[in-house]
């Protein structure tokens, strides 16, 4: 009918022909007796999706069966959020308006609700399509996140309230981690990054109706680039629709951006949040959130406590450290201090672990007793990605760990730096969710005033682009300077991201990828990892490489806890590799196989040996997903036999083909002194290096910026190497002092014995 064919939405499903084999469908519409009958996709309105959501039988589990008890409770829970105040508004809005933009506080519930309420008007279940794989799929709705651990919880959470299974109906995608199922799951939380990486193989994000980016406001390198991609993807797609979402009021930014797009605000139904400031800046913040913390839980009335840190040794050191104390104190002094329950969250926290937070706080001893408490001490994951309920005290030292890349040195590090007053008010904010609150800033209102700038710099104008102008090759964009960049990045940067990729035979010297490049492009993986796996199969050695690979893409395996620094040192020493940290990666991942038939003795084994479990069976993950990568490729299975005095140097020279960038010479007599190819910083070796000579040459995989500069995970190779694998890089005319004169001898000793040179 008229309706139907006027309704682009519609008109795309019956142009693939979408629905002839859908149960619930009939070419287009809904079968009579399904909860979802009549709704037309895109006109839907507030008070019927409403009616559904009220009524007996859920809609969008595979088969329909009737609303649980659970369903009904958490459903008066959502009805309380300011989002479903606005649901009527949201429809308008989005029934009228391809591109829409929304803010609202932390907690308004813009995560957990409008994903659903697309649902009732895409109705995604009920229109499905055949992709490129044959397969019957439901038309997809994405929700963005820029952290892991958002795009895990949220999921969990929306599917409690839709009344469905996780990783079925709804489900999420991080990198390495797929809980998602290719025939029923139309809705899908996911990292920005994982859809930007299927944006490169799906131009238009066909398999999608709706995408919501979310957490806009954060910046991220993927969200920014994600931004510009679909700016231009709405113009070739007239059924996709775009919702941008953040939680700052500044929104004017990202409506102008895309063609003045509407907005959608949700006002805020938070509690007023008294502010403190210290008198005298605080010498050492770890040590005065601490006493903060312990301060609140003997003066303050009932209300849980949420500390912000800079990551994860901090956060544990912390939780130790507050647990002992109020232990202590409620010990001694049971009628001043009430149980307290310390609680960490950061993104390596397993999803178990970081469910707690959600645990109720602790009841008091006795009736009449001081209160339990609850104490969250997290990164900026609580700033605005995660909301947890009944927070009133909020302790904020001031400080986060970010990216900063300089172009001029090549370094992208990781730094503890001061916050913007951006993110100290939503800080601060989380303070007034349930009832009026305080926030003890552990800085003084001066320093507040002059130090803090107002925002944070997005991430594109503070990373290395390497991976990323990769990316956007793959993703088709031909012109990198004139791509609709909503900040754009330094010249330097792209400049410096066009040469590694260049010096990597990844681009060509028009700055076209190369057959390498574009499998380089499909490795969820920096571009030297990915290069030093490509090539491992030539130097016999990718099963160790893969190896190797993997474990350098999960958290640290190695546990030190404060206490047994000893006895953790002895336990790895037994599987250091005298050349260097990847060999003993390699050594540890080659043990934990050996000794771990079973997950319980690899629980135990791993305790023994001072290894992380979590982190071992993570590798075991990658490695077989990196596998499975490798051979969509046709990339060779290959391992150098163990006896062959080869072994380890075929792995070093592989290495040494994906990393020759980053490459330090021994400066000096000095075993301990390093000092970087072309960009000359002085480094040393990471103390926790077991390389345990005095190699002329070592690549790292990280550069540390501290107090001292660190190269840390390092392994020994040969200059012959280097100058072999890449010519162009070390050449003499580029090199300087000792270095120049050892690539100089080579380089004449190459043309000068031709082909007949000692060579690998
Ligand atoms: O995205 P926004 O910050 O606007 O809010 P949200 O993440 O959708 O959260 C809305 C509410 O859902 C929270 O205030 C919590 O009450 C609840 N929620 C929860 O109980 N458990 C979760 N894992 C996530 C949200
Ligand atoms: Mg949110």
């Amino acid at each position: 009918d008229a309706e139907t064919i006027a309704n682009p939405y519609l008109a795309h499903w019956n142009e693939n022909g979408a629905s002839s084999s859908n149960a619930a469908t009939v070419n287009g519409s809904i079968a009579d007796d399904h909860p979802l009958a009549g709704l037309i996709p895109r006109k839907v309105t507030g008070p019927q999706a409403r009616k559904i959501m009220e009524g007996d039988v859920n809609p969008f589990s595979v088969a329909p069966k009737p609303f649980s008890e659970g369903y009904k409770k958490i459903l008066s829970k959502r009805k309380e959020l300011p989002v479903y105040a606005q649901m009527d508004d949201f429809y308008q809005l989005f029934n009228n308006n391809q591109i829409m933009v929304m803010i609202g506080e932390t907690g308004s519930g813009k995560t957990t609700q409008i994903p659903q309420f697309v649902a009732y008007s895409d109705l995604p279940n009920t229109q499905k399509s055949k992709g490129s794989d044959g397969i019957l799929a439901p038309r997809m709705i994405a929700c963005t996140q820029p952290r892991r651990v958002a795009a895990m919880s949220v999921a969990k959470r929306v599917a409690e309230e839709m009344d469905v299974s996780l990783g079925k109906e709804v489900g999420y995608t991080i990198r390495f981690e797929d809980a998602t199922d290719r025939r029923t799951t139309f809705l899908k939380y996911m990292t920005d990054g994982m859809l930007l990486r299927e944006a490169m193989h799906d131009h238009n994000l066909e398999r999608y109706s709706c995408i919501i980016l979310d957490e806009a406001h954060e910046r991220t390198l993927a969200t920014d680039i994600l931004m510009g991609l679909l700016k231009e993807v709405v113009q070739r797609r007239s059924d996709l629709k775009l919702i941008v979402m953040s939680a700052t009021l500044d929104a004017l930014k990202f409506q102008k951006y895309f063609n003045d797009a509407p907005l959608l605000k949700v006002p805020g139904r938070t509690f007023p949040v008294e502010t403190f400031y210290t008198p005298e800046p605080e010498p050492d913040y770890l040590e005065a959130a601490i006493r903060t913390v312990i301060m609140i839980h003997q003066a303050e009335d009932a209300g849980d406590i949420l500390v912000f840190l800079t990551g994860e040794e901090e956060i544990e050191d912390a939780c130790r450290k507050i647990k002992a104390e109020a232990d202590d104190l409620a010990a001694t002094n049971p009628d001043l201090c009430g149980p307290l329950k310390v609680v960490p969250l950061y993104s390596s926290l397993p999803p178990a672990q970081q469910q707690r937070i959600f645990d109720p706080a602790p009841a008091p001893l006795t009736p009449n007793g001081p209160p339990g408490r609850k104490v969250v001490v997290s990164t900026n994951i609580a700033e605005t990605s995660l909301t947890i309920d009944g927070i009133v005290y909020v302790v904020d030292p001031g400080f986060s760990k970010q990216k900063v890349y300089n172009p001029r040195i090549r370094v992208e590090s990781l730094l503890v730096t001061p916050i913007s007053k951006a993110s100290a008010q939503q800080r601060a904010g989380r303070a007034g969710r349930t009832r009026p609150g305080k926030c003890f800033r552990l800085y003084t209102e001066k320093d507040w005033a002059n130090e803090l700038i107002e925002q944070s710099y997005p991430e594109i104008l503070r990373s290395n682009l390497a991976n990323t102008v990769l990316e956007l090759k793959k993703l088709g964009i031909s012109n990198l300077v004139t791509f609709d960049y909503m900040d754009p990045p330094a010249p330097e940067t792209i400049m410096r991201a066009l040469e590694l990729l260049n010096y990597l035979a990844a681009f060509d010297d028009e700055g076209n990828l190369t057959p390498l490049g574009e499998i380089m492009a499909d490795f969820p993986l920096d571009p030297q990892l990915a290069k030093m796996l490509i090539v491992s199969p030539e130097f016999k050695c990718s099963n160790e490489i893969l190896t190797i690979a993997a474990m350098l893409s999960v958290p640290n395996v190695f546990v030190r806890p404060n206490s047994q620094k000893q006895q953790a040192d002895a336990a790895q020493a037994e599987f250091a590799h005298p050349d260097g940290d990847h060999l003993t990666l390699l050594n540890v991942y080659h043990a934990y196989k050996t000794n771990c038939r079973d997950n319980k003795t690899a629980a135990d084994w791993c305790w023994q040996n001072y290894l992380s479990h979590r982190a071992l069976m993570q590798a075991d993950n990658v490695r077989s997903q990196l596998q499975r990568l490798m051979e969509r490729h046709n990339l060779g299975l290959v391992s150098t036999p163990f006896e062959d005095k080869r072994y380890y140097t075929n792995i070093q020279m592989a290495i040494a083909c994906g990393f020759f960038m980053q490459v330090a010479h021994r400066a000096g007599g000095n075993k301990k002194a390093f000092q970087t190819i072309k960009d000359n910083q002085v480094v040393s070796p990471h103390p926790s290096s077991t390389l345990d000579h005095a190699a002329e040459f070592v690549i790292y995989h990280e550069f540390v910026l501290t107090t001292r500069n660190f190269i840390r995970t390092i392994t020994e190779v040969k200059p012959e190497w280097l100058y072999d694998f890449a010519p162009l890089y070390f050449d003499p005319n580029n090199m300087d002092g000792e270095v120049k004169r050892i690539m100089s001898a080579l380089k004449a000793r190459k043309e000068k014995g031709g082909a007949s040179a000692k060579r690998r």
